[in-house]
């Protein structure tokens, strides 16, 4: 296949798909596909510029350089790559911002050119944690009950009672997010998490066990437990930084939750008209209650990413599924 990766961007997420980007396109390169490396924010690599990306050494975006990359710049960076016209795929490695928002994904519809994942309605709806939660809702998967901001420490505690998440509406890899357990920390929190998005989401804290499932072409993989070593949930730190958390596959769990977040996980895939493969997340408490945290459309892809682990575990290895994510995109 010839095949561009499309990494990079300008979100929060930029340095993830960085990691994820290198993988996809040196996997991708030794299966025998040829690959073109486009980051949206600086456009097409050379070939020097590729190994570097490879080997994890690209210089950070400086602020003004990313004050260039504007959407606009950004989508001619993608139809101007060279050679972009005779591809058989994209193959998106971007995370958060107009890559995984569906913004990516109607342009390239647009242009004609075959992408992998879910198309920019799903992308959009699973971007957005308040509709996904009102679809989750009426699908019957369960969600933690929520409040959109504003809404005074009054309301929240008589609706949800503290402890409560705050989270950014629109946002990955928990960037923005603070557990509030009083009252009188909510308004930080809010503005916190307003600085990355203007809608801000309080969530009911649900103590309990962090589980995911990748979903793949309709089917739930393996199930996986995640445990952040020293934090309490699975922040941003828990999740890039080496030694952050244990990562186990198949999870600990009994036969029959098994199935049932296996269960779960394609309800919600669907739900939110998703495409060729996702990640659901959830949290397990201790009385074997379920719930939806939420499903990631473009999950990390790095070898050692969580989708990547479900597939491993049942014997889909990091090749294949780059190979089998672009096949599902072109069939
Ligand atoms: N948003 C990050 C990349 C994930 O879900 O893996
Ligand atoms: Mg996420």
């Amino acid at each position: 296949m010839k095949v561009a990766v499309l990494f990079g961007g300008t979100s929060e997420e930029r340095d993830v798909s960085l990691a994820s980007g290198g993988q996809i396109i040196q996997a991708l390169r030794v299966a025998g596909h040829e690959v073109l490396a486009i980051d949206t924010a600086r456009g097409f690599l050379s070939a020097p510029e590729v190994e570097a990306l490879i080997a994890a050494k690209v210089d950070p975006l400086p602020p003004d350089e990313k004050a260039l990359a504007t959407m606009q710049n950004q989508a001619l960076a993608i139809a101007n790559a060279p050679d972009l016209a005779a591809v058989d795929v994209v193959m998106l490695a971007l995370h958060g911002g107009s890559g995984e928002d569906g913004s990516v994904q109607a342009f390239l519809k647009m242009l004609g050119i075959p992408y992998t994942g879910s198309g920019h309605r799903g992308s959009a709806v699973a971007m957005d944690k308040d509709m996904s939660k009102h679809l989750l809702r009426a699908a019957g998967v369960p969600t933690a009950e929520w409040l959109m901001a504003p809404a005074s420490a009054e309301q929240v505690e008589n609706a949800l009672g503290f402890p409560v998440v705050v989270k950014p509406n629109k946002q990955g890899s928990t960037v923005g997010l603070t557990i509030v357990r009083e009252p009188g920390l909510l308004e930080s929190a809010i503005a916190e998490a307003n600085k990355y998005d203007d809608e801000v989401m309080i969530e009911r804290f649900i103590a309990g066990r962090e589980l995911t499932v990748g979903i793949l072409d309709g089917q739930a993989l393996a199930v996986g437990e995640i445990r952040p070593l020293n934090a309490e949930i699975f922040d941003y730190a828990s999740k890039y930084q080496a030694g952050g958390a244990e990562e186990i596959f198949p999870a600990p769990l009994s036969a029959e939750l098994t199935l049932e977040v296996q269960r779960l996980g394609v309800l919600t895939h669907r739900a939110l008209k998703l495409d060729c493969y996702s990640r659901v997340d959830f949290r397990l408490t201790d009385d074997d209650q379920l719930y939806c945290l939420e499903a990631n459309t473009l999950p990390g892809m790095t070898a050692t990413s969580l989708l990547p682990q479900s597939a491993a575990a049942v014997g889909i290895s990091f090749t294949e599924l780059c190979e089998r994510i672009c096949r599902l995109a072109i069939e």
